[in-house]
């Protein structure tokens, strides 16, 4: 494609988002809430945590490596290539945010420039529980929330 695949994507979201802000109708997504303050429903039960480590494999593990530390082929393609690397999701370094909420809204929205990390946002069979999973999976193998 000779246009940037992103700008209307980038658009269609930023539109999305603002329409849905303003929409209290939108039933159980705590979307509009501050990322930061944004409170986990899902409780980090045995089930959850080994439903999300299930769709981390999927949709995760690729980039972020399967042990979530950042080391992956992917990982060093991205290097080699001077593109911005997945980070280790087991350090306590977060640059993104560190609470339930943000690295909620970094697994729905994407992160990073150019989505260098693309958002599960609207993938079939992903509802914002799924994704909820992942949270406590990823709080699972990092450091624990302060
Ligand atoms: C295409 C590769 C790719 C995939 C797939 C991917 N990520 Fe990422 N992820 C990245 C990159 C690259 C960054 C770092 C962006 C930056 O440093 O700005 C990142 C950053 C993050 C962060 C922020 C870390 C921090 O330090 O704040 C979290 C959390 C995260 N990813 C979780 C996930 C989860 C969970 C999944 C699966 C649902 C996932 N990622 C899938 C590439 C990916």
């Amino acid at each position: 494609m000779s246009h940037s695949p992103f700008g209307m994507r980038t658009l269609l979201i930023l539109t999305l988002t603002a329409s849905l802000s303003g929409c209290s109708a939108v039933q159980s997504n705590p979307a509009q809430a501050d990322a930061k303050t944004m409170k986990n429903p899902v409780a980090a039960t045995a089930q959850s945590i080994a439903n999300g480590k299930r769709l981390f494999d999927r949709f995760c593990a690729n980039c972020h490596g399967a042990a979530g530390n950042g080391v992956s082929e992917m990982a060093s393609t991205l290097a080699k290539i001077g593109k911005i690397k997945p980070s280790d999701l087991t350090d306590d370094k977060w640059d993104h945010g560190s609470t339930d909420g943000e690295i909620f809204v970094d697994i729905r929205d994407g992160v990073g420039p150019n989505a260098a990390m693309r958002g599960l946002n609207g993938k079939p069979g992903i509802s914002d529980e799924e994704m909820w999973h992942i949270v406590n999976y990823v709080r699972s193998i990092g450091p624990k929330a302060r």
